[in-house]
């Protein structure tokens, strides 16, 4: 497949932790059951799903860089990242082709931290609350973009 239907599908920390993590919030699904959900959809899309988690901010960073280098879409869910780390908004503000910030949960139910986003403001949507269906419709949307 073409590099033009690549679309980066970038996960935080504690996603890895899914299946295990605080099911009541975010399910019983694990990360391996969202990265076949995604490949699985991108294929039915006609995308490439690079679908990939980490703990290490400079890692999120570099991969981030490397989507804005190659004009790479991304589906990001940066967990915790999204609250407090301006050096994730920063990198989400050099990406030129859509960015769909996703959450498992709805942040805006919870904790008070959880309602700023430093993501949000250059991404093209933001959807929250619909568990693994969300990255569905993002990538649907970027299908279709
Ligand atoms: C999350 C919500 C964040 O507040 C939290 O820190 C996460 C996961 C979600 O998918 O609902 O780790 O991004």
């Amino acid at each position: 497949m073409s590099d033009d239907k690549l679309v980066l599908v970038l996960n935080g920390p504690n996603l890895n932790r899914l299946g295990k993590r605080e099911p009541a919030i975010y399910g019983s699904q694990t990360l391996a059951d969202l990265e076949a959900l995604c490949v699985k959809t991108g294929e039915e899309l006609g995308l490439e799903v690079s679908f990939r988690q980490t703990n290490h901010e400079g890692e999120m960073l570099e991969w981030l860089h490397e989507a804005a280098d190659n004009g790479y879409p991304v589906v990001l869910n940066s967990a915790a990242w999204t609250h407090y780390s301006i050096a994730v908004g920063d990198a989400c503000a050099q990406l030129t082709a859509p960015l769909i910030e996703v959450h498992l949960s709805n942040v805006h139910q919870r904790e008070a931290f959880r309602h700023h986003s430093f993501v949000s403001a250059h991404a093209k949507a933001v959807i929250a609350g619909l568990g693994p269906y969300g990255y569905v419709a993002a990538l649907e949307f970027i299908a279709a973009a």
